[in-house]
């Protein structure tokens, strides 16, 4: 895992050095190509790479078995085999995407994953989930399959849109509430100059979520476990980005579920009151929302919530850290969710 302005440049050099002869499939959303993509393949190519750049619309309603199976026909057409690897250069989208290609393509081909967004970086881009969405079901169809190599250039996030960004924040906040209480004290101090997007600061704090996230994912793989400490906020999260027809950021709809969940677990006095205030004022000095936003019925959060994947045994299931920046012990971070009692008196 590489993190720092310019290693962009870093990646290129080294897939050339390493994957001499092989066929580099680059997969960028069209609006990274443009910015990026175009000139990474050259560079690739100038390298003395064989590169191809795949593209497709950007957006997570993109996120489908059906972009996935047009990628596929065109590794069909570009006479990609078995040697070939997989760049995912974008964000979080792009990531999952392809991800999930490499994870299929000849039974599992390598994948780099290069994220462009804050979101992908802090989060996405480790770990090896890989997925598209079905219409009914987030992430519903993917594998695990760890990336070989992470490069994420912060000098990328200048071209970012400031709705992305923030959007990206959100995780940040997610990964330092449930782990890192450091962290969190510095989003506090320091959260003018993040939505500055102080570079410097990105650098140590991308790296910061990035060391917690490999740490967590190196002790629980499959997700069985403590890992599911990230997905703190999630349950709710996935629940609001369905009822908003997608129209809602990823990051958006975790600001938003952290608030809930939190709320839901003070309401049990498993969660602090002062905390809660804490994360709160958090999100919003970051320009996040943290309630419903109006054009989202609650009545579809609620049957959405229900059918949350995460339902094991027919019992809802979320994520709150103890206290800020401390995960509840023993083997399973998880606490039943009952929708109708806990969670649908806060979204009225
Ligand atoms: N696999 C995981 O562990 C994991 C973890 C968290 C989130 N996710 C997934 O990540 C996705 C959300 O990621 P996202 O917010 O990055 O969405 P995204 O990939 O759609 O990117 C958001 C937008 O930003 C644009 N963009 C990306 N980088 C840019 C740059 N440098 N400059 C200008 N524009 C840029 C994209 O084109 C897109 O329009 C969701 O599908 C979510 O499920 C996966």
């Amino acid at each position: 895992v590489v993190v720092g302005s310019g290693s962009l440049a870093l990646a290129v050099r080294s897939l050339v050095r390493t994957h001499a002869g092989r066929l580099l499939v680059v997969v960028s959303d069209a609006r990274v190509a443009r910015l990026y993509g175009r000139r990474f393949a050259e560079s690739l190519a100038r390298g003395g790479a064989r590169s191809r750049l795949l593209t497709f619309p950007a957006g997570e309603r993109r996120k489908t078995r059906e972009t996935k199976s047009r990628l596929e026909d065109r590794l069909v057409r570009e006479g990609a085999g078995r040697d070939t690897i997989v760049v995912a250069l974008g964000g979080g989208v792009t990531g999952d995407l392809a991800g999930f290609l490499a994870a299929t393509w000849h039974r599992g081909v390598p994948v780099v994953q290069i994220p462009t967004s804050l979101l992908a970086m802090v989060d996405a881009a480790l770990g090896g989930k890989t997925a598209v969405d079905l219409p009914g079901g987030k992430n519903a169809v993917g594998a695990f399959h760890q990336p070989e190599s992470v490069w994420a250039d912060v000098r990328c996030l200048r071209t970012l849109p400031d709705r992305d960004y923030r959007a990206g924040l959100a995780e940040v906040v997610k990964t330092a509430a449930a782990l890192d209480a450091t962290l969190f004290g510095l989003l506090e101090a320091r959260a003018a100059a993040l939505r500055r997007r102080d570079e410097r600061l990105l650098e140590r704090i991308v790296a910061r979520c990035l060391a917690i996230k490999g740490r967590v994912v190196a002790a629980d793989e499959r997700d069985s476990g403590p890992r599911a400490i990230l997905n703190f906020g999630h349950t709710v999260a996935h629940a609001l980005e369905g009822a908003s027809g997608f129209r809602l950021r990823h990051g958006e709809a975790v600001a938003i579920g952290l608030v809930l969940e939190a709320r839901v677990a003070r309401a049990r006095g498993a969660f602090p009151e002062r905390d809660l205030g804490r994360l709160e004022r958090l999100l919003v000095a970051l320009g996040l929302p943290t309630s419903l936003p109006r054009a989202i019925a609650a009545g579809d959060v609620v049957r959405l919530a229900r059918r949350d994947k995460k339902t094991r045994g027919g019992v809802v299931r979320y994520a709150v850290p103890a206290r800020i920046g401390r995960p509840r012990t023993g083997p399973d971070p998880t606490e039943p969710l009952d929708v109708e009692r806990d969670l649908a008196p806060l979204l009225a």
